[in-house]
């Protein structure tokens, strides 16, 4: 889909449609004309968030339909809500083979982070999960998407593209089964898109990985025929100085999790190919900061495993060794993320990264604690977490702050090991982040569960069912707002 800009006067603009917004309680903007008047005023449309209706052969405008997208309240109208609304706009017009949808940027909203918003919003629509179909379902495509707009948002729309392209890049990885991404492939991807973006990209294979005495991530390796790859792109920019500020992000990629010797009732396990999804995030992340560059270092971190039960597999009452030292007793290895997440952040931090963030599809708890709708947030530092919660807001990925006090720690003490890999019944999202923090010691940290947001159970409106690509644009974020 090709993105332009344009100033035209709204009339004047030839496009297979012209989208615009209407709030709640409002009376009809101009460019809606004297239909949607009469439709506000029958009732037949309100203006609530994602109802829409769509007018053929609209009077004095040049393009071949008008569509109006309800915008909700004014009141509670944020960039969040017109990357929903121009997501609506796409994803209507799709279907009808509209070929090009011009987007009408209200005067009152003609800023930069509105019209980022905007673009964003329709390329994440545009996006189908539809790759292993030899029949697409939808086969009409939307080719351009012209914002009209009034000001000059060149590099906003710019930077919406570059965000939301790297968005569909980990979408697109996450979407993969697991037959056709396993750690080495995904590891191959890594290495093509840092060719392609000119970033640094290094894999440690198992060897290498049991020199530096990798206990943790090979523990969860061994029951799987598929080699493990420890995954590292690296972002440099130009004349940092030394003591510049270095942050990691740190994406758990395990390519399938069928739980290995513990393993998962088979009622849903095909969802386990997501479980690569940190992984993916912090991949999207690297490919738009190549582009866009940060002031400060990046580097990701995608320890990926295959976590199956074959006759090597690790048991349950096997002690490991991890990068660390601290030893870890295996009491169910199906709590895998944490062990290949704990190696990754041993050696993130023996690269000089000051500043860690970390995304996983780590717990089932956190499902049950925050649902679909919100990430959960661990950290140690009030600072960082300051920032991420700044970036995720900007960014419209909705986070939930959760506690990590001194108890929960207490609930991992075993009289065999160092810690043990499990907590009790309760809490299982927080025990599963004090057992990393008891990795990450005193590194400013904060690790983001997306068990319950990676992956969208049903189709939005404005987005379809399959891989989110979450905390790809709050990680952008984080780093350009350093
Ligand atoms: N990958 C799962 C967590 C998960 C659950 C992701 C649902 C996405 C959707 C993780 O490795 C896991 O199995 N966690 C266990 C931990 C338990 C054994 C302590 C869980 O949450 O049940
Ligand atoms: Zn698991
Ligand atoms: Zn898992």
């Amino acid at each position: 889909m090709r993105i332009t800009v344009t100033e035209q006067p709204y009339p004047e603009i030839e496009a297979g449609a012209l989208a615009l917004m209407a709030f709640e309680g409002e009376t009809a903007p101009a460019a809606g004309g004297a239909w949607l008047a009469g439709l506000l005023q029958t009732g037949e449309f309100s203006g609530k968030s994602f109802e829409t209706a769509l007018e053929y052969h609209p009077e004095g405008l040049k393009a071949k339909r008008r569509l109006v997208v309800g915008a909700g309240k004014r009141s509670a109208f944020t960039p969040a809500e017109m990357r929903k609304a121009a997501g609506v706009a796409l994803r209507v017009l799709k279907p009808k083979g509209v070929g090009t949808v011009a987007w009408l940027l209200p005067e009152e909203f003609a800023k930069a982070e509105f019209a980022q918003a905007a673009v964003e919003g329709a390329i994440l629509a545009d996006f189908e999960p539809d790759r292993y179909k030899t029949k697409k379902e939808e086969a009409k495509t939307v080719d351009a998407f012209i914002l009209a707009a009034r000001g000059d948002f060149a590099s906003a729309v710019e930077r919406a593209r570059i965000v939301a392209e790297a968005q569909n890049f980990t979408r697109e990885l996450v979407h993969e089964p697991s037959n056709r991404l396993n750690p080495s492939l995904l590891a191959e991807r890594a290495r093509a898109m840092a060719a392609e973006f000119g970033l640094d990209c290094e894999v440690l294979d198992r060897d290498r990985m049991r020199q530096l005495g990798m206990g943790a991530l090979l523990g969860v390796a061994q029951g799987s025929v598929e080699p493990p790859a420890l995954i590292i792109v690296r972002y440099q920019p130009n004349g940092a100085p030394e003591d510049s500020p270095h942050l990691a992000l740190i994406g758990k990629g395990v390519t399938f999790d069928s739980g290995g010797i513990s393993i998962k009732p088979s009622e849903g396990m095909e969802k386990m190919k997501y479980d690569m999804a940190g992984g993916a995030a912090v991949l999207g992340a690297m490919r738009a900061l190549a582009q866009l560059k940060p002031s400060i270092p990046v580097t990701a971190l995608v320890p990926a495993v295959e976590n199956m039960p074959g006759g090597r597999a690790q048991r349950p009452g096997d002690i490991v060794t991890s990068l660390s030292g601290k030893t870890i007793e295996i009491l169910n290895t199906d709590a895998e993320g944490r062990l290949i997440l704990a190696d990754a952040i041993t050696y993130a931090k023996r690269l000089g990264c000051t500043h860690l963030a970390d995304a996983a599809t780590l717990t089932g708890a956190i499902v049950v604690a925050l649902g679909h709708f919100n990430v959960g947030v661990f950290s140690n530092d009030d600072g960082l977490l300051a920032k991420v919660m700044a970036a995720a807001r900007a960014a419209g990925e909705k986070m939930w702050p959760m506690p990590l006090d001194e108890e929960y720690r207490e609930l991992l003490k075993t009289p065999f090991a160092d810690i043990q890999n499990i907590g009790n019944r309760w809490g299982g999202a927080i025990t599963a982040a004090a057992f990393l923090k008891e990795f990450v010691e005193d590194t400013p940290w904060v690790h983001l569960d997306i068990a319950g947001t990676a992956w969208l159970e049903e189709a939005k409106p404005f987005l379809p069912k399959g891989p989110s690509g979450v905390t790809v644009r709050t990680f952008v974020n984080l780093a350009m707002d350093w």
